[in-house]
């Protein structure tokens, strides 16, 4: 195996592997083997597969609040979100596989809430085969790469030195992004969501940020616990918008002093930065922006997909 492993430089300050075309970081790639090898969907499993830095946090926070609002009011002070991270709400598989904790799989509430990066083509089959709910999420490619350099430079260990930013963004525009190249990940969720639209539910960061509302109300029914007349009478959707919003979320407590994952640790702090569109105005170039803009274009030429 270790011959079909290319290695380059990645974003920040590890290397990273490449395994059937796409860019794994290190250790994230065994424990993605295991888990493609092994891991057992069940047909009621939410599965939200996510680029990074798209808004995943964002998303599970919201997914969460949809599926279980029967059990916790959104309003009401002991709501999960209120009082933990997302990502305890709503683990990534690869994290229980880090962790060598699959029990936790099977003493999971259903429906269970689980999160990948990992593209379609390297989903475990159960997850392709269940019929289970895949949601995926995708972001301004160039708002990805300057969130995902922040993160990166936050998450360093000390005395490790970053990739330089030009250097990196070089490689980002080889195809060089982890669970990427971003343009393939991106083309095969959307073509999966065009053929099989009641699997696949294909979103946008900034769709989300521009109508919460609607899309919550397209992600309940994708789901299938779409809201009554009645409850959209009540305010319960708008009661979700407000429990998801950037500034809500940032200032729990869990999110601001908690951690989560396994062999790496992650600040959830560090999952809240600016929560803006067009943020990478500030950080690239006009040159830079047309020249990753030109690649775009380019590799999503026929999907009917665009940015
Ligand atoms: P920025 O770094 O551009 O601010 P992920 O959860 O996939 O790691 O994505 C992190 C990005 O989502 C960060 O983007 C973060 O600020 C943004 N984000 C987190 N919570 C959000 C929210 N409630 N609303 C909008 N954006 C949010």
């Amino acid at each position: 195996m270790t011959s079909t492993i290319q290695t380059s430089k990645g974003l920040g300050f590890a290397p990273w592997y490449k395994y059937q075309n796409f860019w794994y970081p290190e250790h994230l790639l065994s424990v993605t083997l295991d888990m493609q090898a092994t891991f057992k969907a069940q047909p009621s499993d939410i599965i939200l597969a996510t680029m990074v830095k798209s808004g995943t946090t964002w998303l599970k926070a919201i997914i969460f609040a949809v599926v279980n609002r029967h059990l916790y009011a959104s309003t009401h002070k002991n709501h999960p979100l209120l009082n933990s991270s997302p990502h305890d709400c709503f683990p990534f598989i690869h994290s229980i596989y880090e962790k060598n904790n699959q029990n936790q799989l099977d003493s999971m509430p259903s429906p269970r809430l689980l999160a990948v990066h990992v593209p379609f083509s390297h989903l475990p089959a159960s997850i392709t085969e269940s019929g289970c709910k895949v949601v995926y999420l995708c972001r301004n490619p160039k708002d990805v790469f300057v969130s995902l350099r922040h993160y990166l430079d936050k998450m360093k260990p000390v005395g490790c030195e970053m990739t330089p930013f030009d250097e990196a963004f070089d490689l980002f525009c080889q195809g060089v992004f982890p669970f990427g190249p971003f343009w393939d990940q991106m083309v095969e969720y959307w073509r999966e969501s065009i053929k099989s639209p009641e699997k696949v539910l294909f979103l946008k960061y900034e769709d989300l940020k521009e109508d919460l509302a609607e899309n919550i109300k397209k992600l309940a029914k994708f789901l299938g616990c779409s809201f009554s007349a009645e409850e959209v009478k009540r305010g319960v959707v708008e009661e979700i918008v407000q429990l998801c919003d950037f500034e809500t979320m940032k200032n729990v407590k869990a999110n601001k002093e908690g951690e989560h994952g396994a062999l790496v640790r992650f600040k959830n702090s560090a999952f809240f930065r600016k929560g803006k569109i067009g943020d990478w105005k500030d950080h690239i170039t006009p040159d830079m922006a047309e020249r990753v803009d030109k690649i775009i274009e380019q590799k999503l030429l026929g999907s009917g997909l665009m940015f």
